[in-house]
């Protein structure tokens, strides 16, 4: 303002125009990479495709129009998790890409041309996570960091990473909103928290265009067996008994095609590139309710036996998750859509019509 009001001598005046011109830059590329991106024939990356989320998600984009990449884990048996189970045509519109989270080169190669990337591969296991913790970092914390780098490096249009309640740790109140602390009370824990900051560090420190969609517990077809509903599902349709481990804690449970529709919202929506946006129901239920539920829906009298080997260690037990999934409402314009009561009985279906590969004993 001096420099201006003042008799402005000629290389202070070049450097306030320089300033002032950088800060209209900054504006616009703000504004540009704040735009949402709209997907129809854009191509987009879902890391974690074979798996649960992510497979409904390539799914939805492919109904959307868009041209879809998967990353996948590479194995020698040639599988790509659940995207081997798509019908031939569906498969045909999908280029898969098999390699790994923590090589850098791969990731970097899988982004390239990419104008949206969802970021949902990482190893999920609480339990695994507990025998292996150096594993989760490497995949979940370097594996993120590759997939920001290499969007940094190709210029994507809006990279959405895939978060989870489990940041929160125990509620220190409800409903927990995105400013609610975050407590790494598991090894899995602790590497989504950091991968977070990663991305929110990216946002801040090169305005790549990141937003964090943070599910909480999420449900439906093709659910590992280890998640609490198919554990009960899976155990009810083989004997009268169930073994559980702890049965007090709640969550807030969302069906998956509620979850994929605000992930996709994350990447379309302007407005909301540098934010955290939760996903959840906004209600929770314990695990003995949530048996209780089951059982009346397949009409089975329960019959609950606690098992020690699934019981957490108690601090690091998460003892209460529950949403306020006000920002969604309101800047993704995103509320879930399927009850419970719904979405339990579409779930119980499909592991009835799908009994392959079923293990109702427990494994880590
Ligand atoms: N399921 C839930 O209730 C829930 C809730 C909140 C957040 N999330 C998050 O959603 C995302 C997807 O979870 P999900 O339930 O579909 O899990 P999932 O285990 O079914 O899918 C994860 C996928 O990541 C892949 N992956 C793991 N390590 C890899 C590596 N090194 N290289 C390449 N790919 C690798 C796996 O092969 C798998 O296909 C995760 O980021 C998870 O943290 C899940």
């Amino acid at each position: 303002m001096r420099l201006i009001a003042s008799e402005p001598c000629k290389s202070s005046m070049i450097e306030t125009r320089a300033i002032a011109s950088a800060n209209a830059l900054a504006r616009t590329v703000e504004s540009c990479h704040n735009a949402g991106v709209n997907l129809k024939d854009r191509t987009v990356l879902v890391t974690g495709a074979g798996g649960f989320i992510g497979s409904h998600l390539v799914e939805a984009l492919i109904a959307k129009g868009c041209q879809v990449r998967v990353f996948v884990r590479y194995t020698s048996t040639g599988r790509y998790g659940w995207i081997d189970s798509f019908r031939a045509e569906i498969r045909q519109q999908i280029k898969i890409i098999a390699g790994d989270l923590r090589d850098s080169d791969a990731v970097r190669d899988a982004v390239k041309g990419c104008d949206a990337v969802f970021h949902l591969g990482a190893l999920i296991g609480i339990p695994y996570s507990y025998i292996h913790p150096r594993e989760y970092v490497d995949t979940n914390i370097v594996g993120t960091t590759n997939v920001l780098v290499g969007c940094r490096e190709h210029q994507v249009a809006r990279v959405v990473q895939i978060s989870t309640s489990e940041v929160y740790g125990t509620a220190q109140y409800v409903p927990i909103d995105e400013k609610h602390p975050q407590v790494g009370q598991s090894p899995y824990a602790a590497s989504k928290i950091a991968a977070d900051m990663l991305a929110e560090s990216f946002y801040r420190s090169f305005g790549l265009p990141v937003t964090i969609i943070r599910p909480f517990n999420t449900y439906g077809p093709r659910q590992s067996q280890r998640a609490i509903i198919p554990t009960i599902i899976m155990q009810f349709l083989e004997s009268e008994t169930i073994a559980l481990g702890a049965t007090s804690p709640t969550r807030d449970l969302t069906y998956v095609t509620d979850t994929v529709a605000g992930i996709i919202r994350g990447a379309e929506v302007d407005g909301v590139v540098g934010m955290t946006i939760n996903l959840g129901s906004g209600t929770e239920i314990s695990v003995s309710k949530l048996a209780e539920q089951i059982a009346v829906l397949l009409g089975r009298k329960l019959r609950i036996r606690e098992d020690a080997d699934r019981v957490r260690p108690e601090g690091s037990e998460v003892a209460r998750l529950v949403s306020n999934n006000s920002l969604a409402q309101q800047v993704l314009l995103w509320r879930p859509l399927v009850p419970l009561g719904q979405g339990l009985r579409q779930t119980i279906d499909w592991f009835q019509a799908n009994p392959s590969g079923i293990r109702s004993d427990y494994a880590v």
